[in-house]
This record gives C-alpha cells, structure tokens and sequence, in this order.
C-alpha cells in the first residue's frame, strides 16, 4: 500500500487551508455585509468571532483529523469505535458534496466572466445591458452547464493529482497569487474619483447597526468562510504531520482568510460606491454591478478596463477553486480509504454525482425554475441548507466531540505535540474552555434564536 500523503510544511498547510478558506464567501458576502452592519464595528464583531468561536471549531476539527490521520468517517470510527458519532462522519461527507453542487455553478459563471472579460463584451457602449446579460446568460440552458462542467473537471483533476501534487502545489502558487491580484484591484478601486464613500462604508464604525442579526450574520459568516463544520479542514488536517504546531497553523489560516476579507472590501466597496450603486451582496454584485462598473470604467481607458475585469473574474475563479478542491476531497478520501476504491474512480465518480446535482441546481435559474423546496428553488435550498444548517451542527457536534468525547489528556496531547510546545501548552487551559463550552453554548443559542426569529 502506498503511504498516506502529508502536507510539506507549516506554510503549506497553511496555504491548504487557506486555500479552501478564501472564496467567494470573502469576495461577495464580507464586504457587503460589513458596510450593512456597521463597518469597523462589525469588523470588530467578527474577529472577536473567528478567533472566540470559529477557531476553538477549526481546532477541533484539526485535532480529530490530525491524530487519526484519517477522513471524516474513519476519523469518528477510531475515536469512537461502534458509537452514533459515526452518523457525524457520514454527514460531513455529503454536507460538502452539496456546497460542491451549487458552488460549481457560481465556479462556472466565472469562467465564463473571465472569458467575457478576455474577449471584450464589458464596453461602456453596453453598459446597460451588461447587468441584464446576467440574467440572460444563468436562465439559460447550455452554456452554464458547460462551464460549469469545465470548472467541476479542473475541480477533479486537481483531486486527482493527489495531496503533494494537486492540492499542496496549487494552494502554494493560488494563494500568493490571489494576494497579490486582490492588492493590484483594491489599490485601483481606492484610488478611483469618489471612492471615499465606499471605504468610509467600510471603516466608519457605527454601533448602531449592531443589532442581534449581525451578531447571527457575523457568526454564519465567519463559517461559511472558513470552511467549518462540513469535514474539510478535518480531512486537510489529516494530511499535517505529528510534529506541526496545530494552534498556529490553524491562527495562521484564519488570519490570512481574514486579511483577504478585507482586502476584497476595498477591492470592491470602494468601485461601486466610486459609480454610485447602491451595494448588494451574491451573484448581484459580482456578475451585474461589478461588470457595470468595467464597463463604464471603459470610457476612461479600454486597457486599464479590461485588465481589472480580467484580474477580477480570474481572481474569482481561482479563489473558488482553491475551495471546491477542499470540498470534493473529503469524499475522495472517504472513497480511497474506507472502500478502498482507487483515487482516479473516487475522482470520477464524485465527479458524476455532484455534476447531476449541480445540473439541477444550475437548471433552477431556468427550466427548472418552477421547482420549489421549502418554497425555495434547488440551488437555494442547497445553499440555505448548507450555510444555515448542515454547517452550524457539524460545528457544533465537532466541538462537543472535543470537549466532551474525546480524552481531555488526548485533546492536549495534539494541542501540544505530547507537550514539547510550550506557547501551545501554556494557551491550552483557555483554548479548551473555549472549545469545551464557549463555542458550542454560543453556537447553540444563536442556532436556536435563528430558528426562533
Ligand atoms: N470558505 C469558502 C468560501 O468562503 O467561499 C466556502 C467553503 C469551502 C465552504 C469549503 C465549505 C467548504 F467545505
């Protein structure tokens, strides 16, 4: 049998993670909803949450997945042979199969913004009707389903490069390369005549706004955007090697999802205000206002114009890609180890069935409009399903796991690498209250207020 691959270094498992950290969540949900809830005030809200609640749930997932050394469902079996923990295992299996349907669509639009940007079609002859193209073009057939089927394959066939040779080798040239990109556009959209409005959307704190829907949104967010709850950092964590500082690599990934948050708010915020829109958040503003504002940017120098949008959907394109690997890989390994099925037909066949569901969920702009869950149509309901739900009680379990299954002597054990570290040693009393009953107390009651209100 081949050896399990493991992650080369500190730096690359922290571009791993933050490769499946930094997508679109950070791009067109952050700077949307920091200026709606208050700017620097919200700002303020979501550190205190990613480092107080979504740390302690990315901890714990790096702590299963780092001392099995397995995937989700492996993981659960070995720390809690025979008992119910296992139903845990196989719902992170599936939980990111789902996101992977619906955000292969959201994938594929990209790919084929970032071919409109390359072949001219933002002009600012047309700039009208580069908002309604949107509309056009996803409640159509043919042509999403094309793209996504390109976007879903380069997904595979990154998976199926392996560990070492896809994952790690992509995550280390993307991530430097969305940095650099997301700079070079919000050093443009700063400078731009009348962008002070937008930064001021985003840094003006007003603590008014901080009502208990941003503390919900706050916490949703910081989720959705670092992956938690769905077994991905859990199945990249396996890959990290006995001797990685766990407390750091995990604080060096939330960082850095954080830092490119905020980089996409000014990439962005500072644009739309600078053409005067009014600010929204999802497929709205990065396939209609964003190539509205492109195009209107044309009357002031084509060039400069068409390299930002093409800079700004290849941007798009490669942050959501360094997350949908992350998201098929859980049950690639899922496969591969508990089925013993080889990488290529795990590839394939995760491939083929997320496909059909995102078929559909593509097919819900269009044909498929009419079909309603719950009163929503299929790519929403996924996308509800997921971010409000599936996520919040993978979190939650993840780290009642923790704090309450597991060995509080084992859990201190990966904390501290047998206690050989000791900046983690001396963090680990705080870190596991925060794990034992901070997070899963605070996850639960905003949960349950959700459902109530
Ligand atoms: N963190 C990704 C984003 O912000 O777009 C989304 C994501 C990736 C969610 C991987 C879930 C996941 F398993």
């Amino acid at each position: 049998m081949t050896p399990r691959e493991n992650f080369g270094s500190r730096a690359t498992v922290i571009m791993a993670m933050a490769g499946s950290a930094i997508g679109l969540g950070n791009i067109w949900r952050f700077p949307f909803i920091v200026g709606e809830y208050g700017g620097a005030a919200f700002i303020m809200v979501y550190i205190v949450c990613c480092f107080l609640l979504s740390m302690p749930i990315l901890l714990s997932e790096t702590i299963i997945g780092r001392r099995t050394h397995q995937g989700t469902f492996g993981a659960m079996n070995t720390l809690a042979p025979g008992s119910a923990w296992k139903w845990l295992g196989l719902l992170t299996i599936f939980s990111p199969l789902i996101i992977l349907s619906y955000y292969s669509v959201v994938g594929g639009w990209s790919f084929a913004y970032l071919c409109k940007a390359i072949s001219f079609q933002f002009k600012p002859e047309n700039a009208e009707s580069v908002t309604s193209m949107f509309g056009a073009f996803s409640s159509s057939t043919w042509a999403p389903l094309a793209c996504m089927v390109i976007f879903l394959g380069l997904t595979a066939l990154i998976v199926y490069l392996g560990v070492n040779k896809g994952i790690e080798k992509f995550s280390k040239i993307s991530i430097p390369v969305l940095f650099v990109l997301i700079v070079i556009i919000a050093v443009y959209s700063i400078t731009l005549p009348g962008a002070g409005e937008g930064v001021k959307y985003l840094i003006k704190p007003d603590f008014s706004k901080l009502t208990p829907g941003a503390y919900a949104s706050a916490l949703g967010q910081s989720f959705f955007s670092l992956s938690l709850g769905v077994g991905t950092m859990l199945t990249y964590a396996s890959y990290v090697n006995k001797n990685e500082n766990i407390i750091a690599s995990a604080g060096g990934t939330a960082f850095f999802d954080l830092l490119f948050a905020i980089l996409a708010g000014f990439a962005v915020m500072p644009a739309v205000f600078a053409a005067g829109i009014t600010p929204s958040s999802g497929p709205g503003l990065v396939f209609e206002t964003l190539p509205f504002i492109f195009a209107k940017m044309g009357a002031g120098g084509q060039i400069i114009s068409v390299t930002v949008s093409i800079l700004f959907f290849l941007t798009i394109l490669v942050a959501a890609l360094s997350s949908s690997i992350s998201m098929m890989e859980v049950g690639v390994a899922y496969l591969v180890e508990e089925k013993k099925v080889s990488r290529h037909k795990a590839t394939i066949s995760l491939f083929l069935i997320t496909l059909v569901v995102g078929i559909l969920c593509s097919l819900s702009f269009g044909t498929l409009s009419d079909i309603k869950l719950f009163g929503l149509t299929i790519f929403n309901f996924c996308d509800r399903l997921a971010s409000n739900f599936l996520m919040t009680v993978g979190a939650l379990l993840f780290s009642v796991f923790v704090g309450w299954k597991m060995d509080k002597a084992a859990v201190k054990d990966e904390l501290t690498n047998g206690g050989t570290l000791k900046s983690s040693s001396k963090l680990f009393p705080f870190v596991y209250f925060l794990i034992k009953y901070v997070a899963p107390v605070t996850i639960a009651v905003i949960f349950i207020l959700g459902f109530i209100g």
